[in-house]
């Protein structure tokens, strides 16, 4: 277990803010977790536990223990004809995870490419790009009760997967720490390439395989999604907004043009990218903080941004959204 005091976050949150924490505390095994979270200083101090810091926005220093996962491995549960479950610790990359089970040639997660985090977080955010969402692969989620230190191991069925949605952000929020995942892969994959004009991009670079849409789907991100390590960022910054079908219906007879998802019959999903842009935010900066001028849904760290810096231009950006559109924009991100 590392231990240490009044360390920099600047190297654990990828939009690149420079606030500090008064103790960071690695542990690399679920006992190490267990005696971290019986010490006294994580008893008498604020807890937060952090993955790969791309879903952060520190608006000021961290008065408290931040707690990181070492426990890195993927392995081999079980296989049969056509299927492999497959279990990774918390602190492995996304999307390192996603290129072994490609070069494996196992199919399920090849859409979710270059997602930045760790494979705990995707399990808490159902992380989700190009049609597929991780709840389609998981299918148990082991986890560390803080209060009690217990271990507990969660179907998929009992983590109340939705939208950027799962029972770790809502009442279980803050009361376990995941410490693996487990996932479901196919080896006869059922490709998904619905989304937009994925399918036609992928056929551009050959044969439709695991291969060809993994490079696909990295190209599609990287021309429109910042690299974190050179414009600090947090991929989307909102989510977007599901509205009633009513104010859907009455948006669309004065914007035709206005990209939409099916939900349900009562609820149609508005891209939040979308929205901005027609307010004219695209490419804009304010201070150090800015929206991305390939994808506005993006806010960057132009170089030195504080939190509070991208927390205003978060609140101007919602401002306008709602008084243009009636529509009320929610962070993906989170404030700390
Ligand atoms: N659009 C614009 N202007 C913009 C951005 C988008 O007009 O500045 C339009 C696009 O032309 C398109 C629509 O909005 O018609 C949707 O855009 P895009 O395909 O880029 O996807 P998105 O809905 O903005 C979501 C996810 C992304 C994910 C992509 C691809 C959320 C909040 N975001 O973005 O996830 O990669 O779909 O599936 O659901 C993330 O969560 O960090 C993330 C990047």
């Amino acid at each position: 277990m590392i231990i240490k005091e009044n360390i920099s976050l600047l190297s654990y949150n990828t939009f690149g803010i420079d606030a500090k924490a008064d103790y960071f505390i690695e542990y690399s095994s679920v006992e190490e977790l267990q005696t971290a979270l019986q010490s006294e200083i994580v008893k008498s101090n604020r807890l937060l536990h952090i993955g790969g810091g791309s879903n952060l926005l520190f608006m000021k220093d961290f008065n408290g223990v931040i707690l990181h996962s070492a426990i890195n491995f993927i392995k081999k549960v079980s296989e049969d004809a056509d299927t492999v479950m497959l279990e990774a610790g918390a602190v492995v990359n996304w999307d390192d995870f996603v290129a072994y089970t490609v070069e494996n040639g196992w199919g399920g997660v090849e859409n979710l490419s270059l997602i930045p985090g760790e494979v705990g977080a995707s399990a808490v955010q159902n992380i989700g790009a190009y049609g597929v969402e991780v709840q389609d692969v998981i299918t148990e989620v082991n986890a560390v009760e803080i209060e009690t230190g217990e271990t507990k191991n969660f179907l998929v069925e009992d983590c109340q997967y939705g939208y950027r949605e799962s029972i770790f952000k809502k009442e279980l929020k803050g009361r376990y720490i995941i410490t693996s995942v487990v996932f479901k892969l196919q080896k006869q994959p059922d490709f998904k390439l619905n989304y937009q004009h994925l399918e036609a991009e992928v056929l551009k670079n050959g044969d439709i395989n695991l291969q060809n849409i993994r490079k696909t789907i990295i190209a599609v991100r990287e021309s429109k999604l910042p690299d974190p390590k050179i414009f600090g960022n947090a991929g989307s910054f909102f989510m977007n907004p599901v509205i009633s079908k009513a104010h859907f219906n009455e948006l669309l007879v004065q914007y035709p043009q206005m990209p939409h998802y099916f939900v349900s019959d009562t609820e149609e999903k508005v891209p939040a990218g979308w929205l901005i842009d027609q307010c004219g935010w695209k490419g804009k900066q304010i201070g150090n903080a800015g929206v991305h001028d390939k994808q506005a849904l993006v806010l960057v760290n132009k170089g030195g941004a504080t939190g509070a810096e991208i927390v205003y231009l978060a609140e101007q950006i919602q401002a306008s959204v709602k008084s243009k559109f009636g529509i009320e924009l929610r962070a993906e991100v989170n404030y700390i």
